[in-house]
């Protein structure tokens, strides 16, 4: 018997890793790196909540805080008339943010769909707006030149057919009530319409550049990827989208190529994230403040600096940043979200050169105290960030004898060097020191670059 359970878990084992190497599809390292470059060179985007909760304006997961149900979720939708949209401005913000592409919510988990879709009403084509906003906004970002990112949720608060779970809104403990929840659900038609859903989106808006699907939770009373059938979704997908880029919460993480990047949310991760010891495409998604759809009495809102140093900080892990806007009911960024793009973007207009086609620096170059570095590989440039000015005298450890010239980023103004020799080594040897003779006056910049061209 023990020798049977002890074969039993080596299968189980050797079933794991050899899981580890599953594939879905044929596609070479190199096709893959082809696929992604848009994407790692560009760094930034702009992730966008809109939905019907921006009407109650307090949290997009409103219907499920307050466990609303569809009766009373409805005036929402009765009520959806965002008159002043317009998505060129958006598209415009976006831009001069400096930001390259954009993820909106299709649908997000109130089952709410922005698209005009044909396999439901639930829709604002049936709202008092009575157009399809997505097919709009589409055209406007494309027109100044953002890649095209839709979010959708799998989880679905609306349809019939999607089973009450632990995270639904209508979630209860009763186990007898939640039967008589579930008796008449069907969650294969929800997968139907899902399915259909995607296929919709991913056929009648011309070319997608990304898939952002939200979420999987498996487990006891969760659902995974055998409730969305996530290898046969992402079959599709990619046939009808051979270039989209397709993130991590399908629950295919067995598969190597199930993913195309991860995705920590709310979070700075620590270091470059890595997958079976391999460092792999990663984007943090944050909000302004503490919600994602538009929350008027919310009022934790990062500001510029520290928005700069989600930005950087990603760049320097070797990752990107999708930044989260959450419009008004009205159909327009709110004044903080405006006043907070247009901070971003005066730093952008002058130091992006230090966020696009950059990545982690290499291992030999250390980071001086309170600074963030990053690197562009094509240009062998190397960005040293101050996010505390130093003084006069800037020391760089090991730095001498690989810098041929220094300058700020902002207005190319030359930043003197000096090799500092240390006691018993010789000019040029890497351990020495590089000394920058740096203004005194920190330059009008909120987070001053120093550029330095490698030899
Ligand atoms: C979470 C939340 C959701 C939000 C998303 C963004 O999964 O459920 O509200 O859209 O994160 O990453």
């Amino acid at each position: 018997m023990k020798k049977l359970v002890m074969i039993a878990c080596l299968i189980t084992l050797f079933v794991q890793g050899t899981n580890a190497q599953q594939k879905l599809f044929k596609e070479s390292d190199e096709q893959k790196k082809e696929r992604m470059a848009w994407w790692v060179n560009d760094r930034f985007g702009m992730f966008i909540h809109w939905g019907l909760y921006a009407l109650p304006a307090r949290h997009e997961w409103v219907k499920n805080q307050e466990r609303i149900t569809d009766e009373n979720y409805q005036k929402y939708f009765d009520n959806f008339n965002p008159d002043l949209y317009n998505p060129r401005e958006w598209a415009k913000m976006a831009k001069a943010a400096g930001m390259k592409y954009a993820v909106i919510t299709s649908k997000h988990h109130e089952g709410f769909c922005l698209f005009d879709s044909k396999f439901t009403d639930y829709k604002a084509v049936n709202t008092p707006i009575g157009r399809d906003l997505l097919k709009e906004w589409v055209e406007a970002f494309r027109a100044e030149g953002l890649k095209i990112g839709f979010y959708y949720s799998l989880i679905d608060w609306h349809h019939p057919d999607f089973t009450v779970d632990s995270r639904h809104s209508q979630r209860t403990d009763d186990k007898a009530k939640l039967a008589e929840l579930n008796k008449n659900r069907d969650m294969s038609k929800y997968r139907e319409y899902l399915h259909n859903q995607v296929r919709e989106l991913l056929t009648n808006y011309g070319k997608i550049d990304m898939l952002w699907l939200d979420f999987s939770y498996p487990g006891e009373n969760g659902k995974g990827h055998q409730d969305w059938d996530s290898e046969k979704l992402i079959k599709m997908v990619r046939h009808l989208q051979p270039a989209i880029l397709v993130n991590d919460r399908l629950d295919l993480k067995e598969y190597d190529d199930g993913w195309d990047f991860t995705t920590p949310e709310q979070y700075k991760v620590s270091k470059w994230p890595e997958v079976n010891g391999k460092r792999v495409h990663w984007e943090t998604c944050q909000t302004f403040s503490g919600s994602w759809g538009y929350y008027r009495d919310e009022h934790t809102w990062k500001d510029t600096k520290q928005l700069l140093v989600l930005l950087i900080e990603s760049v320097s892990k070797g990752g990107n940043l999708l930044l989260n806007v959450g419009p008004t009911a009205r159909g327009t960024f709110d004044e903080r979200a405006e006043k907070a793009l247009t901070s971003m973007g005066n730093w952008m207009k002058w130091n992006n050169r230090s966020i696009y086609g950059c990545t982690q620096a290499p291992d030999e170059f250390k980071a001086p105290d309170n600074s963030l570095l990053t690197y562009n590989l094509k240009t062998n440039r190397l960005y040293i960030h101050l996010l505390d000015y130093p003084l006069q005298n800037f020391n760089l450890p090991g730095y001498a004898g690989k810098v041929k010239y220094a300058q700020f980023l902002h207005d190319a103004s030359e930043i003197k060097i000096t090799q500092r020799v240390e006691h018993g080594t010789r000019e040029g040897e890497s351990s020495g020191n590089l000394n920058l003779s740096l203004p005194v006056t920190k330059p009008n910049v909120e987070i001053p670059v120093i550029e330095l061209i490698l030899k």
